[in-house]
């Protein structure tokens, strides 16, 4: 495993010790990860020293501010290969950048009558938008379910374009609860031989694994910047530049306009087309930092890294009387643990290892479709990642060994339980 262990001294957060004397180990990586000092000091230099509107000011900060803003688009295309900057449109985040492509290209493609594919392991992100556009338009959703080992099968995902023939298949990269990674390129092809056009949430992707969107061959890919060590308040949208040339813009407002009259606008290029509005010119500056942070230590090694925890972490857990893993337990999985325990509520699980310094999320994580499928209304999730060490997973395991133990059911209230219907 690679010594990450110095990167945390990068991380002023990562040395808090909490109010009740405990450690923090946070293990919330999904929800949303910390931030170095260096993408903090490229905040506070861009309010200190250059902050201006982008793009319109004919002085000094504004140039400043307009080179570092274009800038920061320039190293997030090559941070994921984009074959062009203007093919990187930011938006407020992952869920902002669903939803231009829903309301861009969605309202422009989809009719009564269309199929949309999705799999069942989505986050809301990716479900809700095209049920709104369900409901506008009459187009049905289709929902490739999980097979006994929790894993979403290309099997499945060509039986599934076969039947549908969807106009769209959206699909995230690596499933935020089950810890599972998609083959991208394999399910993109796959999608694009028969007609399909295709959107990747990369939102667990990309903190992750080294992202290429050409090798890809995605239409779409989505991603926040909060999830990359980076500001909240940005998400990238990469779109194919010719599907974004044929989209009509989704917000309307300045800086998207080419001209406007009293009788009607013409829209801008690429990609200032699909930003409205003041972007957020901080937070991309503080994005570039971040990518800058992430590529120095390594995407590889960081996969590797917290892949390493995570299944000494599994592999502890899975020992535990009562404890199931909501996760296959072989191949290849990213930094993500979920699980559920048989004496007690994820939340009383999280406020528990809350009590010891450990941070995890509780509840649907988003997902309450495939919670639904799980037959779970919770699950306890820890998420890892590069700054995390085997101590903190040691400590994960052992506290859960202990809340079980501690939620094990008296003889009373093992009776009042099954006298109430509830699980023994
Ligand atoms: N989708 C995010 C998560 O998994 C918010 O926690």
């Amino acid at each position: 495993m690679p010594n990450l262990t110095d990167c945390r001294d990068d991380f002023p957060i990562l040395q808090r010790v909490l109010s009740n004397g405990q450690k923090l180990a946070f293990l919330d990586n999904a929800a949303s990860t910390q931030r170095p000092s260096s993408v903090i000091q490229a905040i506070s230099e861009c309010y200190e020293s250059y902050y201006s509107n982008v793009h319109r000011g004919i002085h000094t900060l504004s140039e400043e501010s307009t080179e570092r803003y274009e800038r920061s688009r320039k190293s997030v295309a090559t941070f994921i290969n984009a074959k062009t900057d203007h093919e990187i449109i930011y938006t407020a985040g992952a869920t902002a950048a669903v939803n231009t492509v829903a309301g861009s290209w969605g309202r422009q493609t989809i009719k009564q009558g269309d199929t949309i594919l999705l799999t069942i392991a989505e986050h809301h992100a990716n479900i809700v938008p095209w049920q709104q556009l369900s409901a506008e338009t009459g187009c049905k959703l289709q929902f490739i379910p999980l097979d006994s080992d929790y894993r979403i099968t290309t099997e499945a995902v060509s039986t599934a374009l076969q039947k549908y023939q969807p106009k769209l298949f959206a699909f995230t990269a690596a499933s935020n609860v089950l810890g599972t990674v998609s083959p991208v390129t394999d399910w993109t092809a796959l999608a694009h031989q028969q007609g399909s056009t295709v959107l990747v949430d990369a939102a667990q992707a990309a903190p992750h694994q080294a992202m290429d969107v050409q090798a890809w061959d995605a239409d779409f890919v989505v991603f926040s910047g909060h999830k990359v060590c980076g500001p909240t308040g940005i998400g990238v949208l990469y779109g194919r530049e010719t599907l974004l040339e044929s989209m009509p813009p989704f917000l309307g407002g300045g800086g998207m306009i080419n001209r406007v009259t009293t009788e009607g606008f013409t829209a801008a290029e690429l990609p200032e087309k699909f930003e409205a509005g003041t972007p957020p010119i901080a937070e991309a500056i503080g994005l570039e930092a971040a990518v800058k942070y992430i590529r120095s230590i390594g995407l590889e090694e960081i996969e590797q890294h917290e892949q390493t925890l995570a299944r000494h972490a599994e592999a502890g857990l899975r020992q535990i009387e009562g404890v199931r893993v909501v996760s296959p337990e072989n191949g290849e999985k990213s930094g993500i643990v979920s699980f559920d325990l048989s004496h007690a509520h994820a939340h009383d699980v999280a406020h528990s290892l809350s009590g010891r310094g450990i941070a995890v999320r509780a509840g649907h994580h988003c997902t309450m479709p495939l919670h639904h499928a799980l037959e779970i209304t919770a699950t306890t999730r820890a998420s890892f990642y590069f700054y995390n060490t085997r101590e903190e997973a040691d400590r994960l395991v052992e506290a859960i060994a202990d809340i079980q133990e501690k939620f094990k059911p008296t003889g009373r209230r093992r009776r009042r339980r099954r006298a109430e219907g509830d699980r023994p």
